[in-house]
C-alpha cells in the first residue's frame, strides 16, 4: 500500500470578471443585496474562444504539473469533477488529455455537484494508494455560468466560472492524504437540479422543443441541509484521524456562499481564521471551488510541510464529503 500525496496545485480562470452591479442591470438585484447575503462580490465569466472547460482544465493542469515537475507522458490517470463537459460526449477528461498530450493515461469525468473535486480526488486517491496508478490528476472545473437561469435572480448571483487540479504521486511516506469520507442524499435531487437537459427529454420524439438545461434550486432549504452535512462530516473526520480543530492548520470549504461558510464555522469547533475564503472574488465556482482555493492559498505560503490540511465540500446530488491531509511539500 501506498500513500497519496499532492505535489502540485494550478488553477485557472476566466478573464471577465462579471461584477454585481452589471447583474443588476438585467435582473432585480443590487450590489447591497448580494454582499449582504452571499459575501460575493465579482465572479469570472468565461466568454471567450479557447476558455472551454477542457481549456481552463487543462490551464490548471499545467500549472499543477510544472509545480509538481511532471511531464504528461508520467500521468497514468486523469480524473475530472464537472457537471459542465464541453461536450456530453466524450469526457472533459480525454479533451484535457488531448491537450496536455497524456497519451499513457486512463482519463474520464466524476458528476457530483459542487462536491466534483472531492470525489475526483478520493478515486485517485484510492487508485494511487492500491498501487493501479503511480502519477495522476485530479481535476476541479465547471462552466457553470452556461447552464445559468440568467433571469434567475436566486441562482444567478451565486456562480461563477473556474479550474482548479492537484497532482498526485504515490509514496511511501507517511503523509498524504489521511482520509475521505463521500456522502451522497438522492432523496434531495430536487433541492439542486438542471431543468430537463441532456437525456432526460427525448428531443428526437418531442421535435424542436427547446432545451431548458438551467439549473433550479430551493436557496433556504439547501443553505441549512448544507451547514448541517459540512459539520457533520468535517466532525467525522476530525474524529477518525484523531485531531481536534486546532490541529488543522487550514480549513478549505467549499465557496458556497460566506453565510454558509460562517455558520459551519460557528457550528465546527475550528476558529474561523483557518478557514480560506475567495468566495467575495469568484462566487460558487462548482467542482472549482475548492482547488482552486487551495492553490491560491498554496502559492501565498499559507501551507507549509507536514500541516494538516482540512477540504470540506457540499452540492448537488446531494452529495457532500471531506478530506483530511498531512502536506508533503
Ligand atoms: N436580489 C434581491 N432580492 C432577492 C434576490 C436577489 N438576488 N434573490 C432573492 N431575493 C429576494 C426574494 O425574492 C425574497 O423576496 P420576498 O421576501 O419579497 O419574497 C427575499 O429576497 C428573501 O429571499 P430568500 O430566498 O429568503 O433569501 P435568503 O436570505 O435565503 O438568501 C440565498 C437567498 C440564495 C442567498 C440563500 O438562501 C442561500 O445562500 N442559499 C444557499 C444557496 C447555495 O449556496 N447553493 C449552492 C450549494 S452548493
Amino acid at each position: 500500500m501506498f500513500n497519496a500525496c499532492i505535489i502540485g496545485t494550478g488553477s485557472a480562470l476566466p478573464e471577465k470578471a462579471l461584477l454585481n452591479s452589471e447583474i443588476g442591470e438585467f435582473v432585480d438585484t443590487s450590489d447591497e443585496w448580494i454582499v449582504r447575503r452571499t459575501g460575493i462580490k465579482e465572479r469570472r465569466i468565461s466568454l471567450k474562444e479557447g476558455e472551454g472547460t477542457a481549456d481552463l482544465a487543462a490551464l490548471a493542469s499545467q500549472k499543477a504539473m510544472e509545480m509538481a515537475d511532471v511531464s504528461p507522458e508520467e500521468l497514468d490517470l486523469i480524473v475530472v469533477g464537472t457537471v459542465t463537459a464541453d461536450r456530453l460526449v466524450p469526457s472533459a477528461g480525454c479533451m484535457v488529455q488531448q491537450i496536455l498530450g497524456a497519451q499513457n493515461a486512463a482519463a474520464f469525468d466524476i458528476s457530483a455537484g459542487c462536491s466534483g473535486f472531492l470525489y475526483a480526488l478520493t478515486t485517485v486517491k484510492n487508485a494511487t494508494c492500491s498501487g493501479a496508478c503511480k502519477t495522476a490528476l485530479a481535476i476541479g472545473v465547471d462552466r457553470i455560468s452556461t447552464i445559468l437561469n440568467w433571469k434567475d435572480r436566486g441562482t444567478c448571483i451565486l456562480l461563477g466560472d473556474g479550474a482548479g487540479a492537484v497532482v498526485v504521486k504515490a509514496s511511501e511516506k507517511e503523509t498524504g492524504i489521511l482520509s475521505s469520507h463521500l456522502k451522497s442524499d438522492g432523496r434531495l435531487w430536487e433541492l439542486l437540479y438542471s431543468k430537463e437537459g441532456n437525456s432526460y427529454v427525448p428531443e428526437c420524439l418531442e421535435g424542436l422543443k427547446p432545451k431548458s438545461s438551467y439549473l433550479v434550486m430551493d436557496g433556504n432549504r439547501l443553505f441549512k441541509k448544507a451547514v448541517n452535512s459540512l459539520t457533520d462530516i468535517a466532525n467525522q473526520a476530525l474524529k477518525q484521524n484523531n485531531l481536534s480543530g486546532e490541529d488543522i492548520s487550514i480549513l478549505v470549504p467549499h465557496q458556497a456562499n460566506m453565510r454558509i461558510i460562517q455558520a459551519t464555522a460557528q457550528s465546527l469547533d475550528i476558529p474561523f481564521e483557518k478557514f480560506y475564503i475567495n468566495v467575495d472574488r469568484y462566487g460558487n465556482t462548482s467542482s472549482a471551488s475548492i482547488p482552486l482555493a487551495l492553490d491560491e492559498a498554496n502559492r501565498k505560503g499559507l501551507i507549509k510541510k507536514g500541516d494538516y490540511v482540512m477540504l470540506i465540500t457540499f452540492g448537488a446530488g446531494l452529495t457532500w464529503g471531506s478530506t483530511v491531509l498531512r502536506w508533503c511539500f
